[in-house]
């Protein structure tokens, strides 16, 4: 327990499950208020309970400007104003090459990966700038820095340009006390990879390890650790930057 992120109010998209649920713990360990935005209330509600009155679960879904007014207002009311969002909720899809990806999975990854991304930037900008601004933290991927075999198109697309409109809005609003940055994770040990691992096997892991200089996976906590970071005021003067958080995979 610290006091690194005392008096911060973040809304968390997808914080019913993954790693918005870890960045959420861990945001509530170092002092924060989190408003826990998910299409599954019932996980956030779930969470929310576990992490106590630091905690309220709202509706979200990010594709729906609607549902994002409203958890900001939510939030506002209970805990002051939201003054950190984690842009976390994302999907990414299947395997699929260019040829065989459906329109439909193009355009589900594009809505909820970009378009959920930039609903949620659109809809706190007007409360950060009415308040004391803010850090906004769009959770991009290290396949929104260099194509990366096991993805498809889309989410490639998706993740290269949430990092983009990272930078663009970094300085539209970098005099307006708004700062805003992009994590870029490698694989990372969550609830669902970990059952893909399981899935295929050791000897399949021991190759794809080998890939990665640090000869492994990130654990959850070490994403939320980078988050915090961009999140608190410990990065005052860093805007318009990614982090990436990939164990060296980019460095090869
Ligand atoms: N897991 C990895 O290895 C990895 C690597 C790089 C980047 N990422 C990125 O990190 C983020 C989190 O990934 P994860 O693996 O924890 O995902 P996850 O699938 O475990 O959890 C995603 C959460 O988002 C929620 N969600 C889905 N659609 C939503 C919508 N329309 N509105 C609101 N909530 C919605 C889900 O209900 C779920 O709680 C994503 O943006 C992902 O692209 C993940």
């Amino acid at each position: 327990m610290t006091d690194r992120l005392a008096g911060k109010v973040a809304l968390i998209s997808g914080a019913a499950g993954g790693m918005g649920a870890a960045h959420a713990e861990h945001f509530v360990a170092h002092g924060a208020k989190v408003i826990l935005g998910d299409i599954d209330l019932d996980g956030a509600r779930a969470l929310a309970a576990r992490l106590g009155e630091s905690a309220l679960a709202v509706a979200l879904n990010v594709t729906e400007p609607a549902t994002w007014r409203e958890a900001i207002r939510l939030g506002a009311e209970r805990f002051g104003p939201v003054n950190v969002l984690v842009n976390n909720a994302g999907v990414s899809g299947s395997a699929t090459s260019t040829t065989e990806i459906s329109d439909e999975e193009w355009h589900r990854t594009i809505d909820i990966d970009l378009n959920g991304t930039f609903h949620g930037i659109r809809s706190v900008l007007p409360h950060m700038l009415d308040h004391d601004g803010g850090s906004i933290v769009n959770i991009s991927s290290a396949a929104g820095m260099a194509a990366a075999p096991g993805v498809n198109i889309a989410y490639v697309a998706a993740k290269f340009a949430v990092r983009g409109m990272s930078k663009q809005v970094a300085i539209e609003y970098a005099q307006k006390g708004i700062r805003v940055n992009s994590v870029h994770p490698g694989a990372v040990r969550t609830p669902l990879t970990q059952a893909l691992v399981e899935q295929l096997g050791p000897e399949f892991m021991e190759g794809f390890y080998a890939s990665v200089p640090m000869h492994r996976i990130a654990e959850m906590k070490e994403v939320s650790d980078a988050v915090i970071f961009l999140a608190s005021d410990e990065s005052s003067f860093i805007t318009g930057t990614e982090l990436v958080v990939d164990g060296g995979l980019l460095a090869l």
